[in-house]
Protein backbone atom coordinates (compact mmCIF):
# COMPACT_ATOMS: atom_id res chain seq x y z
CA UNK A 1 0.00 0.00 0.00
CA UNK A 2 2.86 2.54 0.94
CA UNK A 3 4.50 1.91 -2.21
CA UNK A 4 1.71 2.36 -4.63
CA UNK A 5 1.30 5.58 -2.55
CA UNK A 6 4.54 6.54 -3.10
CA UNK A 7 4.70 5.61 -6.63
CA UNK A 8 0.98 7.12 -7.04
CA UNK A 9 2.58 10.71 -5.45
CA UNK A 10 5.53 10.42 -7.77
CA UNK A 11 3.26 10.53 -11.19
CA UNK A 12 1.39 12.90 -9.51
CA UNK A 13 4.19 15.55 -8.88
CA UNK A 14 5.48 14.91 -12.16
CA UNK A 15 2.62 15.23 -14.13
CA UNK A 16 2.47 18.85 -12.47
CA UNK A 17 5.37 20.00 -13.69
CA UNK A 18 5.10 18.32 -16.94
CA UNK A 19 1.54 20.10 -17.40
CA UNK A 20 2.51 23.40 -19.77
CA UNK A 21 -0.33 26.03 -18.96
CA UNK A 22 -3.06 26.13 -16.43
CA UNK A 23 -5.73 24.17 -17.99
CA UNK A 24 -3.65 21.47 -18.09
CA UNK A 25 -2.65 22.14 -14.65
CA UNK A 26 -6.04 21.90 -13.69
CA UNK A 27 -6.71 18.59 -15.30
CA UNK A 28 -3.93 17.26 -13.41
CA UNK A 29 -5.80 17.99 -10.59
CA UNK A 30 -8.64 16.36 -11.38
CA UNK A 31 -6.76 13.32 -12.12
CA UNK A 32 -5.50 13.14 -8.85
CA UNK A 33 -7.95 15.18 -6.43
CA UNK A 34 -11.29 14.96 -8.30
CA UNK A 35 -14.54 12.92 -7.40
CA UNK A 36 -12.86 9.54 -9.23
CA UNK A 37 -8.81 11.13 -8.72
CA UNK A 38 -6.33 8.55 -7.73
CA UNK A 39 -5.72 9.98 -4.52
CA UNK A 40 -9.26 10.24 -4.00
CA UNK A 41 -9.95 6.31 -4.23
CA UNK A 42 -6.88 5.91 -2.41
CA UNK A 43 -9.03 7.50 0.83
CA UNK A 44 -11.79 5.56 -0.44
CA UNK A 45 -10.10 2.14 0.12
CA UNK A 46 -9.74 3.44 3.90
CA UNK A 47 -12.49 1.45 4.98
CA UNK A 48 -11.19 -1.54 3.98
CA UNK A 49 -7.65 -1.07 6.56
CA UNK A 50 -6.90 -2.70 9.64
CA UNK A 51 -7.32 -0.92 12.77
CA UNK A 52 -3.52 -0.68 12.92
CA UNK A 53 -2.92 -0.16 9.22
CA UNK A 54 -5.71 3.01 9.10
CA UNK A 55 -3.66 6.12 10.94
CA UNK A 56 -0.57 5.01 9.25
CA UNK A 57 -2.17 5.29 5.86
CA UNK A 58 -4.65 7.93 6.91
CA UNK A 59 -1.00 10.14 7.96
CA UNK A 60 1.05 9.79 4.87
CA UNK A 61 -2.34 10.24 2.60
CA UNK A 62 -2.36 13.46 4.36
CA UNK A 63 1.24 14.32 4.38
CA UNK A 64 0.97 13.80 0.41
CA UNK A 65 -1.91 15.50 -0.47
CA UNK A 66 -0.69 18.71 1.60
CA UNK A 67 2.89 17.86 -0.47
CA UNK A 68 0.54 18.09 -4.02
CA UNK A 69 -1.47 20.99 -2.65
CA UNK A 70 1.80 22.74 -2.48
CA UNK A 71 3.10 21.99 -5.42
CA UNK A 72 0.04 22.64 -7.36
CA UNK A 73 0.14 26.39 -6.26
CA UNK A 74 4.08 26.96 -6.88
CA UNK A 75 3.23 25.45 -10.41
CA UNK A 76 0.06 27.36 -10.91
CA UNK A 77 2.01 30.88 -10.04
CA UNK A 78 5.24 29.88 -12.74
CA UNK A 79 2.75 28.93 -15.10
CA UNK A 80 0.84 32.80 -14.37
CA UNK A 81 4.21 34.23 -14.62
CA UNK A 82 4.94 32.55 -18.37
CA UNK A 83 1.12 33.43 -19.25
CA UNK A 84 1.92 37.41 -18.09
CA UNK A 85 5.82 37.36 -19.56
CA UNK A 86 4.30 35.89 -22.98
CA UNK A 87 1.27 38.50 -23.10
CA UNK A 88 4.23 41.33 -22.68
CA UNK A 89 6.07 39.77 -25.23
CA UNK A 90 3.43 39.22 -27.62
CA UNK A 91 1.42 42.65 -27.04
CA UNK A 92 4.45 44.91 -27.22
CA UNK A 93 4.01 48.62 -28.85
CA UNK A 94 6.37 49.37 -31.88
CA UNK A 95 6.89 52.89 -30.93
CA UNK A 96 8.89 52.99 -34.59
CA UNK A 97 5.60 52.62 -36.13
CA UNK A 98 4.35 56.40 -37.56
CA UNK A 99 2.01 58.11 -35.86
CA UNK A 100 -1.99 58.59 -36.71
CA UNK A 101 -2.15 62.33 -38.15
CA UNK A 102 -5.33 63.71 -36.12
CA UNK A 103 -7.40 65.38 -38.95
CA UNK A 104 -8.39 68.96 -37.74
CA UNK A 105 -11.65 70.82 -38.50
CA UNK A 106 -11.91 73.97 -39.34
CA UNK A 107 -14.52 76.44 -38.35
CA UNK A 108 -17.50 77.18 -39.99
CA UNK A 109 -17.85 80.12 -41.65
CA UNK A 110 -20.66 81.61 -40.03
CA UNK A 111 -18.72 81.16 -36.87
CA UNK A 112 -15.34 82.45 -38.44
CA UNK A 113 -17.89 85.77 -39.38
CA UNK A 114 -19.22 85.58 -35.86
CA UNK A 115 -15.94 85.65 -33.95
CA UNK A 116 -14.46 88.20 -36.28
CA UNK A 117 -17.77 91.05 -35.57
CA UNK A 118 -17.56 90.37 -31.87
CA UNK A 119 -13.76 91.06 -32.19
CA UNK A 120 -14.12 94.27 -33.63
CA UNK A 121 -16.35 95.48 -31.16
CA UNK A 122 -14.85 94.14 -28.70
CA UNK A 123 -11.50 96.83 -29.69
CA UNK A 124 -14.25 99.24 -29.08
CA UNK A 125 -15.04 98.17 -25.24
CA UNK A 126 -18.03 95.57 -26.16
CA UNK A 127 -18.33 92.91 -23.68
CA UNK A 128 -20.20 89.72 -25.06
CA UNK A 129 -24.01 88.96 -23.59
CA UNK A 130 -25.91 86.22 -24.36
CA UNK A 131 -29.51 84.94 -23.97
CA UNK A 132 -32.40 82.06 -24.51
CA UNK A 133 -33.10 80.61 -27.68
CA UNK A 134 -36.90 79.93 -26.40
CA UNK A 135 -38.06 83.19 -25.42
CA UNK A 136 -40.60 84.50 -23.14
CA UNK A 137 -43.38 87.10 -25.37
CA UNK A 138 -42.01 90.10 -22.74
CA UNK A 139 -38.70 89.96 -24.03
CA UNK A 140 -38.85 89.26 -27.65
CA UNK A 141 -41.73 91.89 -28.21
CA UNK A 142 -43.70 93.33 -25.22
CA UNK A 143 -40.74 95.31 -23.41
CA UNK A 144 -39.42 96.11 -27.38
CA UNK A 145 -42.45 97.96 -27.63
CA UNK A 146 -43.79 96.02 -30.01
CA UNK A 147 -47.60 94.91 -28.39
CA UNK A 148 -50.12 91.65 -29.06
CA UNK A 149 -51.93 94.00 -31.98
CA UNK A 150 -48.92 95.37 -33.08
CA UNK A 151 -48.05 94.88 -37.37
CA UNK A 152 -44.55 94.01 -36.88
CA UNK A 153 -45.53 91.06 -35.23
CA UNK A 154 -46.17 89.54 -38.82
CA UNK A 155 -43.18 91.31 -39.92
CA UNK A 156 -40.91 88.42 -37.89
CA UNK A 157 -43.28 85.12 -38.36
CA UNK A 158 -42.95 83.26 -34.82
CA UNK A 159 -42.80 80.20 -34.04
CA UNK A 160 -44.77 79.94 -31.02
CA UNK A 161 -43.99 77.07 -28.04
CA UNK A 162 -47.30 78.33 -26.34
CA UNK A 163 -48.97 81.43 -25.86
CA UNK A 164 -46.10 83.45 -24.10
CA UNK A 165 -42.97 81.61 -24.94
CA UNK A 166 -41.91 81.66 -28.13
CA UNK A 167 -38.65 80.58 -30.38
CA UNK A 168 -36.58 84.30 -30.49
CA UNK A 169 -37.06 86.16 -33.77
CA UNK A 170 -33.96 88.30 -32.87
CA UNK A 171 -31.14 89.32 -30.76
CA UNK A 172 -32.83 92.24 -29.71
CA UNK A 173 -34.32 90.42 -26.68
CA UNK A 174 -30.76 90.54 -25.03
CA UNK A 175 -30.99 94.18 -24.88
CA UNK A 176 -34.11 94.08 -22.31
CA UNK A 177 -32.58 91.30 -20.43
CA UNK A 178 -29.12 92.99 -19.83
CA UNK A 179 -30.73 96.09 -19.60
CA UNK A 180 -32.72 94.94 -16.52
CA UNK A 181 -29.14 93.56 -14.58
CA UNK A 182 -27.28 96.51 -15.59
CA UNK A 183 -27.29 100.20 -15.24
CA UNK A 184 -25.59 102.09 -17.36
CA UNK A 185 -23.08 102.87 -19.06
CA UNK A 186 -23.32 99.63 -20.52
CA UNK A 187 -21.85 98.36 -24.12
CA UNK A 188 -23.05 94.64 -25.77
CA UNK A 189 -22.13 92.59 -28.29
CA UNK A 190 -24.73 89.79 -28.11
CA UNK A 191 -24.45 86.92 -31.19
CA UNK A 192 -26.71 84.12 -31.34
CA UNK A 193 -29.38 82.06 -33.27
CA UNK A 194 -33.24 83.19 -33.89
CA UNK A 195 -35.63 81.61 -35.96
CA UNK A 196 -38.46 82.93 -37.93
CA UNK A 197 -41.55 80.84 -40.37
CA UNK A 198 -39.38 81.43 -43.68
CA UNK A 199 -38.00 79.29 -45.77
CA UNK A 200 -36.83 79.97 -49.41
CA UNK A 201 -33.79 80.91 -51.56
CA UNK A 202 -32.49 84.13 -49.56
CA UNK A 203 -34.60 82.72 -45.82
CA UNK A 204 -33.83 79.86 -43.70
CA UNK A 205 -35.86 78.78 -40.44
CA UNK A 206 -33.10 79.09 -38.46
CA UNK A 207 -30.16 81.73 -38.92
CA UNK A 208 -28.12 84.19 -36.84
CA UNK A 209 -27.84 87.33 -35.82
CA UNK A 210 -25.39 89.67 -34.22
CA UNK A 211 -26.52 92.34 -31.74
CA UNK A 212 -25.07 95.62 -30.76
CA UNK A 213 -26.18 98.22 -28.27
CA UNK A 214 -24.71 101.09 -26.45
CA UNK A 215 -26.56 103.29 -23.49
CA UNK A 216 -24.73 106.14 -21.93
CA UNK A 217 -25.25 109.49 -21.07
CA UNK A 218 -25.67 111.92 -24.39
CA UNK A 219 -25.21 109.15 -26.66
CA UNK A 220 -26.21 110.84 -30.18
CA UNK A 221 -26.96 109.15 -33.30
CA UNK A 222 -23.12 110.62 -34.79
CA UNK A 223 -22.02 107.91 -32.65
CA UNK A 224 -24.18 105.53 -34.04
CA UNK A 225 -22.50 106.49 -37.19
CA UNK A 226 -19.24 106.31 -36.78
CA UNK A 227 -19.24 102.99 -34.89
CA UNK A 228 -21.22 101.50 -37.58
CA UNK A 229 -18.81 102.93 -40.11
CA UNK A 230 -15.67 102.06 -38.36
CA UNK A 231 -16.83 97.78 -38.00
CA UNK A 232 -17.92 97.92 -41.43
CA UNK A 233 -14.67 99.51 -42.87
CA UNK A 234 -13.30 96.54 -40.42
CA UNK A 235 -14.97 93.86 -41.86
CA UNK A 236 -14.87 94.87 -45.29
CA UNK A 237 -12.07 96.32 -45.47
CA UNK A 238 -11.67 100.20 -46.20
CA UNK A 239 -13.06 102.13 -49.56
CA UNK A 240 -16.80 100.93 -49.55
CA UNK A 241 -18.99 104.24 -48.94
CA UNK A 242 -21.49 103.42 -46.26
CA UNK A 243 -25.24 104.98 -45.98
CA UNK A 244 -27.94 105.30 -43.39
CA UNK A 245 -31.38 105.13 -44.60
CA UNK A 246 -34.34 105.89 -42.62
CA UNK A 247 -36.61 103.08 -41.72
CA UNK A 248 -38.71 101.66 -38.97
CA UNK A 249 -38.58 99.46 -35.41
CA UNK A 250 -40.86 99.41 -33.36
CA UNK A 251 -37.72 99.19 -30.75
CA UNK A 252 -35.88 102.78 -32.35
CA UNK A 253 -36.19 105.86 -32.92
CA UNK A 254 -35.16 107.20 -35.39
CA UNK A 255 -34.37 103.84 -36.85
CA UNK A 256 -32.16 103.63 -40.07
CA UNK A 257 -31.02 100.68 -42.24
CA UNK A 258 -27.45 100.73 -43.41
CA UNK A 259 -26.23 100.31 -47.22
CA UNK A 260 -22.51 99.27 -47.93
CA UNK A 261 -21.51 100.17 -51.73
CA UNK A 262 -21.98 96.60 -52.72
CA UNK A 263 -18.27 94.93 -51.95
CA UNK A 264 -19.21 92.53 -55.37
CA UNK A 265 -19.27 94.72 -58.23
CA UNK A 266 -17.82 97.71 -56.56
CA UNK A 267 -21.17 100.03 -56.90
CA UNK A 268 -21.14 99.21 -60.70
CA UNK A 269 -24.64 96.98 -59.84
CA UNK A 270 -24.83 93.34 -60.50
CA UNK A 271 -26.27 90.08 -59.76
CA UNK A 272 -25.67 90.42 -55.77
CA UNK A 273 -27.13 94.16 -55.01
CA UNK A 274 -30.07 93.37 -58.00
CA UNK A 275 -28.68 96.28 -60.01
CA UNK A 276 -28.84 98.85 -57.25
CA UNK A 277 -25.08 99.31 -56.27
CA UNK A 278 -25.40 98.52 -52.90
CA UNK A 279 -26.24 96.23 -50.13
CA UNK A 280 -28.40 96.34 -47.45
CA UNK A 281 -26.34 95.42 -44.56
CA UNK A 282 -28.20 96.08 -41.05
CA UNK A 283 -31.26 97.57 -39.14
CA UNK A 284 -30.55 100.25 -36.00
CA UNK A 285 -31.39 103.28 -34.06
CA UNK A 286 -31.46 105.33 -31.26
CA UNK A 287 -33.21 102.97 -28.36
CA UNK A 288 -36.63 104.34 -27.93
CA UNK A 289 -38.12 105.54 -24.60
CA UNK A 290 -40.37 103.52 -24.69
CA UNK A 291 -37.93 100.20 -23.80
CA UNK A 292 -36.44 102.39 -21.82
CA UNK A 293 -39.40 102.84 -19.35
CA UNK A 294 -39.55 98.95 -20.06
CA UNK A 295 -36.39 98.48 -18.53
CA UNK A 296 -36.60 101.07 -15.72
CA UNK A 297 -34.19 103.29 -17.04
CA UNK A 298 -34.80 107.08 -17.06
CA UNK A 299 -35.23 108.73 -21.35
CA UNK A 300 -34.78 111.81 -19.78
CA UNK A 301 -31.00 111.11 -18.58
CA UNK A 302 -30.12 107.71 -20.86
CA UNK A 303 -29.97 107.46 -24.67
CA UNK A 304 -28.64 104.87 -26.55
CA UNK A 305 -28.20 103.42 -30.03
CA UNK A 306 -29.12 99.63 -31.05
CA UNK A 307 -27.92 97.88 -34.32
CA UNK A 308 -28.82 94.25 -35.09
CA UNK A 309 -27.44 92.22 -38.68
CA UNK A 310 -27.81 88.87 -40.19
CA UNK A 311 -24.61 86.67 -39.59
CA UNK A 312 -24.81 84.25 -42.78
CA UNK A 313 -25.72 87.15 -45.16
CA UNK A 314 -22.22 88.95 -43.84
CA UNK A 315 -20.49 85.58 -44.21
CA UNK A 316 -22.18 85.43 -47.97
CA UNK A 317 -20.75 88.36 -48.80
CA UNK A 318 -17.71 88.26 -47.59
CA UNK A 319 -16.69 85.16 -48.98
CA UNK A 320 -19.00 85.54 -52.07
CA UNK A 321 -20.81 82.74 -51.24
CA UNK A 322 -24.22 82.65 -53.64
CA UNK A 323 -26.62 80.18 -52.05
CA UNK A 324 -27.79 80.51 -48.16
CA UNK A 325 -28.50 76.91 -48.00
CA UNK A 326 -24.93 75.76 -48.02
CA UNK A 327 -24.03 77.10 -44.47
CA UNK A 328 -26.35 74.50 -43.09
CA UNK A 329 -25.85 71.35 -45.55
CA UNK A 330 -22.93 70.11 -43.85
CA UNK A 331 -21.20 69.48 -47.03
CA UNK A 332 -17.34 69.06 -46.08
CA UNK A 333 -16.00 69.76 -49.70
CA UNK A 334 -18.11 73.02 -49.10
CA UNK A 335 -16.72 73.73 -45.33
CA UNK A 336 -13.19 72.42 -46.10
CA UNK A 337 -12.96 75.78 -47.45
CA UNK A 338 -12.55 77.93 -45.31
N1 LIG B 1 -34.07 93.20 -34.42
C1 LIG B 1 -34.08 93.77 -35.73
C2 LIG B 1 -34.35 92.66 -36.75
O1 LIG B 1 -34.29 91.52 -36.40
C3 LIG B 1 -32.76 94.42 -36.06
C4 LIG B 1 -32.50 95.63 -35.22
C5 LIG B 1 -31.80 95.50 -34.04
C6 LIG B 1 -32.95 96.88 -35.61
C7 LIG B 1 -31.55 96.63 -33.25
C8 LIG B 1 -32.69 98.00 -34.87
C9 LIG B 1 -32.01 97.86 -33.69
O2 LIG B 1 -34.64 92.92 -37.89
Amino acid sequence: MKERLQQLQEDALSALQRAEDLKALQEVRVQVLGKKGSLTEVMKGMRDLTAEERPVIGHLVNTLKTQFEDTFVVRQSELQRQDIAAKLANEKIDVTLPGRRAKSGSLHPVTLVTDEVVEIFSRLGFAVAEGPEIEHDFYNFEALNIPKDHPARDMQDTFYISDDRVLRTHTSPVQIRTMMKHKPPIRIIAPGTVYRRDSDLTHSPMFHQVEGFLVDDRVSFGDLKGILTHFLNEFFGEGHAVRFRPSFFPFTEPSAEVDIECVICGGDGCRVCGKTGWLEILGCGMIDPAVFNSVDYDPEKFSGFAFGMGLERMAMLKYGVNDLRLFFENDLRFLKQF
